[in-house]
């Protein structure tokens, strides 16, 4: 599948995905994996921003709150809509452009940081994904991203659960197959029956690499890992939000936090 087809199904899950992320029926998004990756983020206050993927830009809101002067791009023009509209009525400074962070339009050297949530694993090339985001960083600069985790959330992750919900193991498989684009049918877990009737579920092109392909495309974009970590629900949340109790089983989240050397 190509960038055309990845675009066109993006767009098409846009609208929806828009709606329920800020309904918060991404619970996986909410309770664990933007806290986890918000706390490992280092001090971007006064810094220069770039968040790939940035989808409705909840995540991207974030970043600005704290600080950085971000721009946000995205390859469906729904979702920089959307982002656009929230800045109009919220505004933290953000510029949100329709783009293909497989060929980013920025000058070498542009920013003092990227971001990315969850996107580059979606994107049809992320050999180019990351050497695009290594290409815009400042030497010094760092790319801090979230991606499924390569290892515990390949192409076939089924949470086994008992009736009342009670996670109770999981079954991983195809770690080393290469879906290249085939096209995964799923929604939010949190999203109510009444709302499941009224809306497609998500169309997603899946392109999953091996936990070595990942290393190899951080290592070829001449970045240096510096932090990785692995998200798992606290016992509170646990409480709070059952849902979530696989990722005490397994990751399902990997974040890793890269640096283009200060000599680079
Ligand atoms: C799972 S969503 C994550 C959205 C957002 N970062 C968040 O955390 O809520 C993946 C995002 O990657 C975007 N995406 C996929 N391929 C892309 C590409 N080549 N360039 C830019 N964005 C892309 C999609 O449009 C989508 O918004």
């Amino acid at each position: 599948m190509d960038r055309t087809h990845v675009a066109a199904c993006w767009e098409a899950n846009a609208e929806t995905w828009t709606q329920h992320a800020r309904a918060g029926y991404d619970l996986y998004r909410d309770a664990l994996n933007t806290p986890v990756f918000l706390a490992n983020l280092p001090p971007i206050a006064g810094l220069r921003g770039l968040d790939i993927g940035c989808g409705e830009g909840g995540n991207t809101r974030k970043l600005a709150e704290r600080g950085a002067r971000i721009t946000a791009i995205d390859i469906a023009p729904t979702f920089i809509r959307h982002g656009r509209e929230a800045e109009a009525q919220a505004p933290l400074g953000i510029t949100y452009l329709e783009s293909d962070g497989t060929a980013l339009p920025f000058a070498d050297e542009s920013f003092d940081f990227a971001t990315a949530f969850m996107s580059l694993m979606d994107m049809h090339r992320q050999d180019l994904g990351i050497a695009e985001a290594a290409r815009v960083l400042k030497p010094g600069g760092f790319l801090q991203f979230s991606i499924l985790h390569p290892c515990f959330a390949p192409p076939n992750r089924k949470v086994l659960r008992e009736g009342d919900g009670t996670v109770t193991g999981l079954l991983i498989s195809e770690y080393f197959s290469d879906p290249a684009g085939a096209v995964e049918v799923w929604r939010f877990g949190a999203v109510p029956e009444h709302e499941r009737a009224a809306s497609a579920p998500f169309r997603v092109p899946v392109f999953h690499k091996t936990l070595s392909e990942w290393v190899a495309f951080i290592v070829a974009a001449g970045l240096v890992i510096e932090h990785m970590a692995e998200p798992r629900i606290d016992p509170e949340t646990a409480a709070r939000e059952p849902y979530l109790a696989d990722t005490l089983m397994a990751p399902l989240f990997l974040h890793i936090r890269a640096r283009k050397p200060a000599g680079a």
